[in-house]
C-alpha cells in the first residue's frame, strides 16, 4: 500500500523484553525486516527488563522465538549472528528509577555518536498496561522523548478499560508527548487484507456504487477464534471479549468498511474519515442493551476431536467468572450513506472454526426474470472479505449450469493473496514496526479514535458489569456461539454466514 523506502538509523528499545509479546510476536517480525533488507544498516534492538538474564541468555531466547514463530521458519547460523549483533541488553530492577533511564539516554547518545549523527528512536512499551504511565512519564523526564520528530512510543492494547480510563490515559500521555509521538497499535490494521479494504474500495470503481445503503442490505464482522485463554486467563477474565475484540478490532474493521473515500492517502486524512464513522455510530441506550448486544461464556466442548474445559476451569479464571467469552453487537451507522443498514458484529472464543470475515449482503435483486425451477438456490449476491485463515476477498454470483438446461447457483469469484502474490503475506507487525520506524502513523490509532470506540460499548460494559447473565456458560466449545447471538441476528429475519470447511487438512473453505 505504501511506498518502502530504508529508514534512517534506528535505535529500537523494548521494555518488557523477557516477555511473550516480545519473543512471539517483535523479535520474529524484527528479523523477518532484517532478511527483507528492509531495516537500516545501522541498528541497534536494546532489551529491557528486570529478569537475571545475561545478553546470550536472552539471545538464545529470542532465536527460539524466532525458530517456533517466524512464517519463514529457523533461524540460519549465519544471519542470526548479524543480526544478533544489533542486540543489547540493560537490566533494571525497576522501570521508574531516573539513574536506569538516564544511563539509557547515555548509550543512546553514544550509539548515535558512533554511527555519526541522530537515529530515529523508537521505545516500546511490551510491558503490562499499568506500567504505560510510569514509563512515558521517566521518558520524558529523562529528556528521552524530547526530540518530537525522531522519538515514538508505541503503547500496547489494552488502551484503558473504558471510556474514562482511556480519556485519563490520554491526557497522562500527553503531558508528556506530543500526539504525534504516541502509536497506538492495534496489530490488526497491520493485516493485510485489512489494509487492502481500501484499496479494494478506493481503488477500483465497481464497488463505490452499490456501497451504501441502496444496495447493501447488512454488513457481518466476524472474527472468531478456536483458542481459548490460553495463559492469559489472568488478564482476559478482568477485560472479556467486548473490551479485548470488539472495541478495537472489529470497530477498527467497521471503520474501514464504512469510511467515505479519504482525499489523500494520509495518516491524519484516513483517521479523520475513520473517527467520521465512530461519531455516526447510533449510541445503545441502556436501557435497550439486550436489544443489541448479547454475551456467551464458553461450557467444555470439542475442538478438532480434542476435548477441552470449560471457561471457568482455565488457569487464571475465577471459577465463578460472569467474563463473556463471545460478544454479539448489532450497530447502525447514522449517516447519509448507512442510515438503517444493520451491522453485526461478533467475536468468540472456543468456536468451531478461527476466521476473521466481512460479509457484505447486498439486497435481493428488483426483479427475477428466470422461472423458479431454475433459481431454486437463489441468494442475493454477497461480497467476502476473509482476514484469516486465508487471506481472500471472494464475490458470491449467481450464475447458470452448462447445459440447455436454464439453472442457477451461487458461485465465487475468488481473490487469494497467496495464488496472486505466490509470496507468504508479512505479519501484521512487520507492516507496524516498519512504519512506526518510518514515522508513519497512518494505521495507528489516534487518541479521538480510542476515545469514540470506548464511547460505542461504554453503555453495554456499564450494564453487563451491573447486571450478570443467566445461565453462563450458555455455549459448548467447539460450537459457533449461543443461542441468543442467533437469535440477535434471526430477529430481523437474517442469519450469521458462517464458512464451511471441507477439507479439514487444508482448511479449504467452501460456501
Ligand atoms: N502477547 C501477545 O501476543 C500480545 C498481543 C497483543 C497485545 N499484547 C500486549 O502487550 C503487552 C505485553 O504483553 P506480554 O504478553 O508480552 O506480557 P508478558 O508476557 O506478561 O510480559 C510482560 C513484560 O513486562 C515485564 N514486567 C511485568 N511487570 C513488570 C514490572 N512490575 N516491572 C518491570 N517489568 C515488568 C515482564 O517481566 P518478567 O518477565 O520479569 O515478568 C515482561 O518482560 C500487554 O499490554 C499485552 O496486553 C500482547
Amino acid at each position: 500500500m505504501k511506498t518502502v523506502h530504508k529508514p534512517t538509523p534506528v535505535a529500537l528499545v523494548i521494555f518488557g523484553a523477557t516477555g511473550d509479546l516480545t519473543w512471539r510476536k517483535l523479535i520474529p517480525a524484527l528479523y523477518n525486516l532484517f532478511l527483507d533488507s528492509l531495516l537500516p544498516e545501522k541498528f541497534v534492538i536494546y532489551g529491557i527488563y528486570r529478569k537475571p538474564l545475561g545478553l546470550e541468555e536472552w539471545r538464545e531466547h529470542l532465536r527460539d522465538g524466532i525458530d517456533r514463530f517466524s512464517r519463514r521458519g529457523k533461524t540460519d547460523a549465519t544471519t542470526w549472528n548479524v543480526f544478533s549483533g544489533h542486540l543489547a541488553v540493560c537490566q533494571w530492577d525497576e522501570f521508574n528509577d531516573d539513574e536506569a533511564f538516564t544511563s539509557l539516554g547515555k548509550a543512546l547518545g553514544e550509539q548515535e555518536k558512533a554511527w555519526g549523527g541522530h537515529s530515529e528512536r523508537v521505545y516500546y512499551l511490551a510491558t503490562p498496561p499499568t506500567l504505560v504511565e510510569t514509563i512515558v512519564h521517566h521518558l520524558d523526564r529523562s529528556r528521552l522523548t524530547k526530540d518530537h520528530r525522531r522519538s515514538r512510543v508505541v503503547v500496547e492494547k489494552p488502551f484503558g478499560r473504558d471510556l474514562d480510563s482511556a480519556q485519563a490515559l490520554n491526557r497522562s500521555l500527553r503531558k508528556s508527548l506530543d500526539e504525534s509521538q504516541i502509536y497506538r497499535i492495534d496489530h490488526y490494521l497491520g493485516k493485510e487484507t485489512v489494509q487492502n479494504i481500501l484499496a479494494f474500495r478506493f481503488a477500483n470503481l465497481f464497488f463505490e456504487p452499490i456501497w451504501n445503503r441502496n444496495h447493501i442490505d447488512h454488513v457481518q464482522i466476524t472474527v472468531s477464534e478456536q483458542i481459548g485463554v490460553e495463559h492469559r486467563g489472568g488478564y482476559y477474565d478482568h477485560a472479556g471479549a467486548l473490551r479485548d475484540m470488539i472495541q478495537n478490532h472489529l470497530l477498527q474493521i467497521l471503520c474501514l468498511i464504512a469510511m467515505e473515500p479519504p482525499v489523500a492517502f494520509s495518516a491524519e486524512e484516513i483517521r479523520d474519515r475513520k473517527v467520521e464513522v465512530l461519531r455516526a455510530i447510533r449510541p445503545i441506550p441502556e436501557d435497550q442493551v439486550g436489544r443489541y448486544a448479547v454475551r456467551g461464556q464458553y461450557g467444555p466442548g470439542w475442538i478438532e476431536g480434542t476435548h477441552v474445559p470449560d471457561y471457568r476451569k482455565e488457569p487464571g479464571v475465577d471459577p465463578n467468572s460472569t467474563t463473556e467469552t463471545l460478544a454479539a453487537l448489532k450497530l447502525f451507522v447514522d449517516n447519509w450513506r448507512w442510515q438503517d443498514v444493520p451491522f453485526y458484529l461478533r467475536t468468540g472464543k472456543r468456536l468451531t472454526q478461527k476466521v476473521s470475515q466481512v460479509v457484505i449482503q447486498l439486497r435481493p435483486i428488483p426483479h427475477r426474470s428466470f422461472p423458479t425451477s431454475a433459481s431454486q438456490d437463489w441468494e442475493p449476491n454477497r461480497i467476502m472479505i476473509e482476514i484469516q485463515p486465508h487471506e481472500a476477498i471472494t464475490q458470491c454470483l449467481q450464475v447458470k449450469h452448462p447445459g440447455p438446461e436454464t439453472k442457477l447457483s451461487v458461485h465465487n469469484m475468488v481473490f487469494r493473496y497467496t495464488d496472486a502474490f505466490k509470496t507468504t503475506l508479512p505479519e501484521a507487525y512487520e507492516t507496524l514496526l516498519l512504519d512506526v520506524i518510518k514515522g508513519d502513523a497512518t494505521l495507528f490509532m489516534r487518541a479521538d479514535q480510542v476515545e469514540y470506540a470506548w464511547m460505542v460499548v461504554d453503555p453495554v460494559l456499564k450494564v453487563w458489569e451491573q447486571v450478570a447473565q443467566a445461565g453462563f456458560p450458555n455455549y459448548g466449545a467447539g460450537s459457533w456461539g449461543p443461542e441468543n447471538a442467533e437469535t440477535l441476528i434471526a430477529r430481523d429475519g437474517r442469519s450469521w454466514v458462517n464458512p464451511v470447511f471441507v477439507d479439514q487438512e487444508a482448511k479449504e473453505p467452501l460456501r
